[in-house]
């Protein structure tokens, strides 16, 4: 996708999966929009301009941004074909009957009859105990594995049902999250289908180089959730790439916002962006991307934040192979 391309555009750019189909470039993410405020906050971003929308079981809100889906759809302002939608498939439900339920359940809430891409959410599996909720703990506190989660069985089982919901017609693309590239060697050797693209932390803290070279030379695209730091971390609001001074910088010299700047780095490395936000200004400004554009001089002065190695989404129960940054996320908080 060429930087120039971005010049007046009314809604997002698309680029191409490697399954055919097409992907806007900045999505709104729904992690953490609240009851109350998700229906209202999905049609904010369709009448915005937002045409790809980012859900998971897990955060718990797919019937609030079904409904705010629909009723952009019912007034007009958008058609279902030129929405592109996400869901993820949550850690307790990797069998093939879980994970066909999962998605159907996903369809339903949405109020849609097919979905555009559905990622596993993470590479690991958490025992299926309803009675605990989908963070099933023992008695200390540890979440319940079901098997030896280093098997990768459940992950095979899922990824396998996913490709049989691709042959039915109900998804069309699918892929992985917060996939290591070992995880993804392991996924290849038996996919019939190949994931479109790992959904992962990334911002300038976090630029995850290493794996983006690897999805790169496996025609995968790096999706971005928290693209802006995951704000809502305790503790961790006053040391984010939103307060960075390398980045306040750049947003005078753009007369842009730090988010804008931090967005706007993520779409010219030919990524794709999800911010969050329950904010209606803060909804229009993280769109409003494609009338400037980053120079050389500026990428470099972003590509220099990556030295912080900082993350900020780090669940206790995820990364137990020797993940970088700081644990800073509360278990309570997923
Ligand atoms: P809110 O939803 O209250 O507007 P991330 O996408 O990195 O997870 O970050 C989401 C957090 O960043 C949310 O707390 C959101 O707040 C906040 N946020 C989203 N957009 C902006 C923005 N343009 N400027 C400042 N904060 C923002």
């Amino acid at each position: 996708m060429a930087a120039s391309s971005f010049a007046s555009t009314p809604v997002a750019p698309t680029i191409k999966l490697s399954s055919g189909a097409s992907i806007p470039v900045v999505g709104f993410g729904t992690w953490r929009a609240g009851p109350g405020e998700t229906e209202s906050s999905v049609y904010c971003a369709l009448q915005s301009g937002y045409r790809h929308i980012d859900c998971a079981k897990i955060y718990g809100n797919e019937k609030e941004v079904g409904a705010g889906i629909t009723r952009a759809i019912s007034e007009g302002l958008v058609k279902r074909e030129e929405l592109f939608l996400t869901t993820k498939v949550w850690n307790d439900s990797h069998t093939t009957e879980r994970t066909q339920r999962s998605v159907t359940e996903s369809l339903a809430d949405l109020q849609v009859s097919y979905l555009d891409l559905v990622l596993i959410h993470w590479p690991v599996e958490f025992a299926y105990l309803p009675e605990k909720g989908m963070f099933p703990r023992d008695d200390k506190g540890v979440v319940i594995n079901d098997t030896d989660p280093s098997s990768g069985a459940s992950i095979k089982a899922c990824w396998q049902a996913l490709e049989g919901l691709v042959s039915a017609g109900s998804v069309r693309s699918i892929g992985v999250s917060n996939f290591s590239i070992e995880e993804i060697q392991t996924l290849l050797a038996y996919a019939k289908i190949k994931p479109v693209c790992n959904q992962v932390e990334l911002q300038p803290y976090f630029p995850q180089d290493e794996l983006l070279a690897f999805v790169k030379s496996q025609n995968m695209i790096l999706v971005h959730y928290s693209p802006l730091g995951n704000l809502r971390n305790k503790g961790a609001e006053d040391d984010t790439p939103l307060n960075d001074p390398v980045v306040a910088t750049l947003a005078k010299k753009h007369s842009k916002s730090a988010a804008q700047i931090i967005l706007r780095w993520g779409l010219q490395q030919g990524h794709v962006v999800l911010p969050k936000s329950v904010t209606p200004s803060r909804i229009r400004e993280n769109i409003a991307l494609f009338d400037f554009e980053l120079d050389a001089e500026d990428m470099v002065a972003m590509k220099a934040l990556g030295a912080k190695q900082k993350r900020y989404v780090n669940p206790t129960f995820a990364f137990k192979n020797g993940a970088s940054g700081a644990n800073v996320f509360p278990k309570s908080a997923l």
